[in-house]
């Protein structure tokens, strides 16, 4: 989910718009404003998307302060009753939140035995508790404290109070949220990215802090009313980075910008020299490591199991690669010097956050790989590297994955080095190659839409194989494959289908093969040709040097090592038409959002 807050000269209603729609990718299954003024506060909110809720907006009322939110359903359906801002049973109070009160139903039977709610989110308890405390003689921010402190879980919370119209209330634990600083007028969002439009300034909170929003001042301060200052930070976001210019999808335009992220990448992590460089202080925390452990989820969990395959066989340090949310109760024995690396595209997924808490708490070191500078994962990190791709927006990630492995393999490279290996090639050159050969594939845009339309235009399911790094690519083609165009694909281990998914083979289902390793082309073709045996249709896409005629596209020749940085572009494009074909949202596939900022 996310939330924004304006209080200022101007009227906020087109500034709350704006900044929702700028963080749709959040979630977009409900969205609402409330704006207040001498007359009180107005509330509009709608099921479905920004679009929809503009619609209802009455554009008369004019009103100098508001909050929004753009929801991904965590408790309750997406509804329009369910739907932010919420508010208490007098109207007096008004919220949005983001997060999950995990103590909700405890506190309902607890406190709020003799009112009425209204929906069925945990979020409506915080407005009411903050009501019945004001009903037992409290003020606002009393009554808001005293709510905060019984709260179990994450919230970025934005309060409003009716009767007090120059002032939003804001806190925050875990869940995501900064204050936005201007001459006239203040702001507060989820993301930077949703009040570019007005300022660049920003102010980072930290967990349990709680803010005092007005027109002309921000007052910060701890749960126990301590009071902080810090200085902004200016968010170095081009505004035009977040367009789609004349694409017709970001996540197209994300899939064309991998070859420019790949040189970007290049020249960032270069020294004067044209040498790979990273700082001497990460260098030293890999080579102290006696084992690595890599912390992510979705696309990013993917994209670490290749880098494990860079660090172990470059670098030669063990890895293990796990999901966030299995490792946060299912920790293995660690290492006597472990090393934890944190790999996401936006740097605020709960899961991940949740273990990052949990090993600083056990004592070891952290570093984050992210796109996004200031994010929670990078700021709570000991070290943080970028990955220079740009805002991603499109809610399946492409330039992000590229990306990470791009950047693993560096920080691989510069670890092999520094432990005195020798290598048999040269990243750089190597990775100036997978530029160009991502260029010619961005260029074969036709070839995939033909692909896409020959094996997926009707079937119901397909799978990926490949054997070693290509089946890490085949899962993330499987994953993107399912998340925009709905259609149910898996990723295997070319040898691991026949001990039982085999079964799921019937006539013209379609297999999409990776050939891209030479050492074993004849395996994955052999496995190939036992599900052709079965019915299936094959679609191979290998690699040049190791091509056959029965082969569908044949990628250009890189690196063996780093052929996902290629072989994952023909799976983008084509997942991306056959999502097409199927008239499916790409960008806003159903039921997800890009940043999951609850656990
Ligand atoms: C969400 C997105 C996925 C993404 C995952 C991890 O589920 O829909 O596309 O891979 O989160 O996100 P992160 O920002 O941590 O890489």
């Amino acid at each position: 989910c996310g939330i924004v807050g304006y209080i200022g000269n101007l009227d906020s209603k087109e500034i709350l718009l704006k900044g929702l729609e700028k963080l749709e990718y959040r979630g977009y299954d409900s969205a609402g404003i409330a704006v207040m003024n001498d007359n009180g506060v107005q509330v509009f909110k709608e099921k479905g998307r920004i679009a929809d809720l503009r619609n209802i907006v009455d554009e008369d009322v004019m009103a100098n302060t508001g909050i929004g939110h753009t929801r991904w359903a965590t408790h309750g359906v997406p509804s329009t009753g369910n739907a932010h801002p919420h508010q208490s049973n007098s109207g007096r109070f008004t919220l949005v939140h983001n997060g999950v009160i995990e103590n909700y139903d405890i506190l309902k039977r607890e406190y709020l035995q003799g009112v009425a709610l209204k929906s069925d989110t945990d979020t409506e308890i915080i407005v009411q508790l903050i009501e019945l405390f004001v009903n037992e003689g409290s003020n606002t921010e009393e009554a808001f404290r005293k709510t905060l402190t019984l709260l179990k879980g994450s919230y970025a919370i934005a309060l409003l109070d009716a009767e007090n119209d120059e002032t939003i209330f804001v806190a925050k634990n875990k869940s995501p949220l900064l204050v936005g600083l201007g001459e006239t007028f203040n702001v507060v969002a989820s993301d930077a990215m949703a009040m570019l439009q007005v300022t660049d300034q920003y102010v980072e909170l930290m967990d349990k802090e709680i803010v005092i929003v007005t027109k002309d001042a921000v007052k910060i301060q701890t749960l126990n009313g301590e009071e902080i200052s810090r200085d902004p930070y200016t968010a170095e976001l081009d505004a035009s980075d977040i367009e789609k210019g004349t694409y017709p999808h970001y996540m197209l335009k994300e899939i064309d910008e991998q070859p420019l992220v790949m040189r970007k990448i290049i020249q960032k992590y270069q020294n004067e020299n044209g040498e790979l460089t990273i700082d001497q202080e990460i260098v030293e925390a890999m080579n102290d490591a006696d084992r690595i452990y890599i912390i992510a989820a979705g696309t990013s969990y993917h994209a670490g199991l290749v880098g494990k395959q860079f660090i172990e066989k470059i670098a030669k340090i063990p890895v293990e690669v796990h999901i966030s949310s299995e490792f946060g109760y299912n920790i293995p024995l660690l290492s006597e010097k472990p090393l934890f690396i944190f790999i996401s595209q936006s740097g605020e997924t709960a899961d991940s956050r949740a273990v990052l808490v949990n090993v600083k708490k056990m004592g070891h070191k952290a570093l984050t790989i992210t796109n996004v500078p200031g994010s929670t994962l990078s700021r709570e990190a000991d070290y943080t590297l970028l990955l220079h791709a740009g805002p991603e927006i499109a809610v399946a990630s492409t330039k992000a994955y590229t990306a990470q492995i791009a950047v693993l393999s560096i920080l691989a490279e510069v670890t092999a080095k520094s432990r005195g290996l020798e290598l048999d090639f040269n990243l750089v050159q190597e990775l100036g190659i997978v530029a160009n050969a991502m260029e010619v594939l961005c260029d074969a845009k036709e070839e995939f839409e033909d692909i896409a339309r020959k094996f997926l235009s009707t079937t119901r399911n397909a799978f990926f194989i490949g054997r070693g790094i290509d089946y890490y690519v085949g899962l993330e083609g499987a994953l993107k494959l399912k998340e925009i165009s709905y259609i149910q694909a898996e990723g295997f281990a070319g040898g691991e289908l026949k001990h039982g998914t085999i079964a799921l083979i019937e006539n013209g289902t379609p297999i999409i093969a990776l050939a891209t390793q030479e050492s074993v082309n004849l395996s994955i073709r052999g496995n190939v040709k036992e599900v052709v045996a079965r019915g299936a249709n094959p679609c191979i896409i290998s690699m040049k040097g190791l091509e056959t005629e029965e082969d569908s596209f044949i990628i250009p020749e890189v690196n063996e090592l780093l052929t996902p940085l290629i072989s994952v572009i023909p799976l983008q494009l084509i997942s991306y038409f056959a999502a097409l074909h199927r008239e499916c949202d790409v960008d806003k596939p159903r039921n997800l959002a890009k940043s999951v900022t609850v656990e």
